[in-house]
């Protein structure tokens, strides 16, 4: 069996929890391959509400082996108290396995990515100040920690002595904020080695012995397509690649061991942070959609910018990630509107413009709707596409035909239950199981 991958074609917040717990019924193994605890996955079980920023959704299934592999920065004190908040709720936190070659978000990175966000006053990126970016940072310049040095108490003092000195002298004379002392740090970061001792292995290999034994794997992207480092809208992404090339390199499978890549899209757009954004609303429709859809960031508590469906970066976004098949979220929360509109093409002075843009041009890109008729009931109880008034079953095909991709999955509520499996997509679908 082969590895599917789930990714986000937006910026982020699509939905991605609720499309692989949808998925796991019939998964052995979860993978989160990217970012960190700037991600938040809420996934609703009956009453239950779980919102995870690090651990895969999949924990939430005995069955499976939720894996953190090497792609992901860890801020081992939120691997601690999400393990410790899921043993209080009764989910056993003890298969969780994390890549002994991921990198650790130490406390200087926390600093640095909230003391530089604070210099750029005007220019911010709006990150989640997680110490994600100063964290990649340090990895690609050979200067990180990864989860398997915690575990070595003469490794990772070498190699806090070799880092540290540089790092305080930027967070004190750069930032004049407090540095962080040699001693304390290691001794606090092997408490942290050894609480996670048991969960920290070689994730590739586990990946790869499951894969050859014909286990199911999932792949789990974190934030979305155009928030990825390469192909997002620069300099405004995070620091990682959530498309699904990034599943390879931080998953540690190879792209021919992925057979199915599900593109997860919620039924209009959202953007947290700072950055281009050419159908936001700034208007009692986006406070609708803030308020009906309860976009307030899951990590941050921030309020999301909300707009309308935008759809040129989608043909874009599902080339980059050979998405297979789509999932539309949220199509309850557009009941009771009159018109909607769905971006199908940009200008930008008097000249068509298509994604990708350069930034100046996407901030000052004018977005050409096209006009389709809302509904009036409420569709959270619709379980196929017969129970949807007309109008939305039309929204649905227009995104589809945009997008020039089956959308296999509608959900019309948070529940597992609220969900449109569409049945004339049965051949296609038949790679989930
Ligand atoms: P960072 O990933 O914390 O460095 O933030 C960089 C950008 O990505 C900012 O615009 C954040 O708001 C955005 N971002 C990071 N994680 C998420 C997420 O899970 N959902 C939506 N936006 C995110």
């Amino acid at each position: 069996m082969p590895a599917s991958v789930v990714v986000g074609l937006q910026w982020g917040d699509e939905g991605k929890g609720k499309a692989v717990d949808l998925l796991s019924e019939s998964v052995d193994m979860v993978v989160r391959y990217q970012g960190g605890d700037n991600a938040g996955h809420t996934v609703v079980i009956g009453d239950e509400v779980f919102k995870l920023h690090l651990v895969p959704s999949g924990v939430l299934h005995e069955s499976i082996t939720p894996v953190i592999g090497s792609g992901v920065v860890v801020n081992p004190k939120t691997l601690i108290s999400e393990m410790g908040m899921l043993a209080d709720r009764g989910i056993d936190p003890s298969r969780i396995r994390v890549s002994r070659a991921a990198h650790v978000i130490m406390p200087y990175h926390v600093a640095l990515d909230g003391a530089a966000e604070a210099h750029l006053s005007g220019q911010e990126i709006g990150t989640t100040r997680r110490g994600i970016g100063p964290a990649y940072a340090d990895r690609a310049w050979r200067a990180g920690v990864r989860m398997g040095d915690l575990l070595d108490a003469r490794t990772l003092r070498n190699r806090l002595a070799r880092v540290l000195p540089e790092r305080n002298t930027i967070l004190t004379e750069t930032y004049g904020m407090p540095g962080f002392d040699l001693d304390e740090l290691t001794a606090e970061a092997l408490a942290w080695g050894e609480r996670l001792r048991p969960h920290i292995v070689d994730t590739t290999g586990l990946v790869q012995d499951a894969l050859a034994r014909g286990r199911h794997v999932i792949l789990e992207g974190a934030q979305g397509a155009l928030l990825d480092l390469d192909h997002g809208t620069y300099p405004y992404v995070t620091s990682s690649n959530p498309i699904a090339g990034g599943a390879c390199t931080g998953g540690g499978v190879g792209p021919l061991q992925i057979s199915q890549v599900i593109g997860v899209l919620k039924a209009y757009s959202t953007r947290v942070g700072s950055g281009p954004f050419p159908t936001e609303l700034d208007d009692d429709v986006g406070r609708h959609l803030l308020e009906k859809g309860h976009e307030f960031g899951t990590t941050t508590g921030r309020v999301r910018r909300c707009g309308w469906f935008d759809a040129v970066p989608l043909r874009y976004t599902v080339a980059i990630n050979s998405a297979s098949h789509l999932m539309l979220n949220k199509l309850d929360i557009l009941s009771g509107m009159e018109t909607l509109r769905i971006a199908t093409s940009y200008r930008v002075g008097d000249q068509p413009a298509t994604w990708p843009l350069s930034l100046d041009d996407l901030e000052h890109a004018d977005p050409q709707y096209e006009e389709l008729p809302g509904w009036e009931p409420d569709i959270s109880g619709a379980r196929s596409m017969d129970d949807l008034p007309p109008e939305a079953v039309r929204y649905v095909e227009a995104i589809e035909d945009l997008a020039g991709t089956p959308i296999a999955i509608v959900s019309v509520g948070p529940e597992r239950t609220e969900t449109i499996m569409r049945k004339e997509l049965g051949p296609a679908r038949q790679g989930f199981a």
